[in-house]
């Protein structure tokens, strides 16, 4: 999370919506972004501000860690979202870690429960699921609705409660009907796409897209200003632009390199930007993903990262051709690598073109040596 003043607001997109979500026909949303654009810091720190300030009530769960139960995280921070809290609070309490073991109270006051937080819960009870639904219904309110918010939530299309879980939310939220909001997000497009897009998806047709604007001059300003703000000096702005340029708009990897140059006034912004690059990449660990692909999948991640046409037909190639002109895998087999990246989440489609999932990752491909493909 970005503290403080280096926390850009999307003020005019944040009204709108907002404004959009609570007038508007639909009551469920899907945003819908490339990786690290700010989502998430969106959502908690924007959307959530607006909804508390008007008075709505506000969760935010993400369904990130594996090791834990969702419904039980679901139950936990609608409960939450009961209590009586300051926004600030409510931030504080979204950010910091989950306990293991919570205990809640029921809607209605009139028991406590004990719930486990952890991945050795044992798998939701037709009791839990009641207890979701007594949650939403308590949290409805047609006058202000409450505002749900999902984070993470591809964790549900591969977790083994998460069919059940996904059915119970639906019903629930469907039976609401207009007195909550809910909005629902993720890391991965695919993912999303899985639960919200395709015919046999569970959540189809349910909740309305939702696009985050991108980042552009005003949240360059801001940035720049921070800097100031935080080390006492201003930035090169011309090699600031061409960082800003080079990170396509992404505040965290913009964010990250003043940073380091903000700590090491003597770095150059060239040194700055391989410095905080190779830091990325061992900290996503980008070198043991490469590590886990075949020399296909490297051939064929590559050319998705350079945009080539045609990438099963003649365009592929001839790409491939440059490489290793002797041994040309065949459509087929050009196929069953995209698939593989695919379903590992290195690939993903944007209006029917696919892209690299994490921009930081296609850079990073880009920047192989040769040998890597041959
Ligand atoms: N509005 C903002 N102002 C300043 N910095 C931001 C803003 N939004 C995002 N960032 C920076 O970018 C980082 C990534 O943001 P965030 O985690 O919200 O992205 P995301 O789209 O949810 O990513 P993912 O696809 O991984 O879920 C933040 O930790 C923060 O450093
Ligand atoms: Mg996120």
């Amino acid at each position: 999370m970005s503290s403080g003043h280096w926390h850009f607001r999307r003020t005019p997109f944040s009204q709108e919506t907002f404004g959009a979500m609570v007038n508007g026909p639909s009551r469920a949303f899907t945003l819908f972004g490339p990786r690290r654009m700010g989502k998430t810091e969106w959502l908690r720190e924007d959307l959530a501000e607006i909804a508390s300030m008007y008075r709505h009530r506000v969760a935010y769960a993400s369904l990130w860690q594996i090791e834990t139960a969702p419904l039980n995280v679901l139950l936990y921070r609608l409960h939450e979202a009961l209590s009586p809290r300051s926004f600030a609070e409510r931030l504080a309490a979204w950010v910091t870690s989950l306990p293991i073991k919570a205990k809640i109270r029921t809607p209605d006051g009139t028991a406590e429960v004990e719930i486990d937080l952890s991945a050795t819960a044992p798998p939701p009870s037709q009791k839990d699921f009641l207890l979701l639904d007594a949650y939403c219904q308590a949290l409805s309110d047609t006058a202000k609705p409450a505002f749900l918010i999902f984070d993470e939530v591809q964790q549900l299309a591969t977790h083994p409660d998460g069919k059940a879980i996904v059915a119970a939310l639906r019903t629930s939220l469907d039976t609401a009907g207009r007195g909550l909001v809910s909005v629902f997000t993720g890391s991965s497009m695919e993912g999303l796409h899985a639960m919200f897009s395709r015919n046999d998806a569970p959540f189809f047709n349910f909740a309305a897209p939702l696009i985050l604007e991108p980042l552009g001059e005003a949240f360059f300003e801001h940035q720049v200003r921070a800097f100031r703000v935080s080390f006492g000096r201003d930035v090169d702005r011309t090699a600031a632009r061409a960082r800003f340029a080079q990170c396509d708009g992404n505040p965290e990897l913009f964010q990250r390199w003043l940073q380091v140059l903000g700590q090491s006034p003597g770095l150059t912004p060239e040194d700055a930007a391989r410095i905080t690059d190779e830091q990325f990449s061992v900290q996503q660990d980008f070198d043991k993903h490469w590590r886990a692909m075949t020399l296909i999948h490297r051939q064929m991640a590559r050319m998705i990262a350079e945009g080539v046409h045609g990438l099963f037909g003649q365009g592929g190639a001839e790409r491939i051709g440059k490489w290793t002109p002797d041994d040309i895998p065949s459509k087929s087999v050009r196929q069953s690598a995209q698939r593989w990246l695919a379903r590992n989440g290195h690939i993903e489609r944007w209006d029917g073109d696919w892209t690299l999932a994490d921009p930081a990752f296609a850079r990073w491909v880009l920047a192989r040596p040769e040998a890597d493909f041959r």
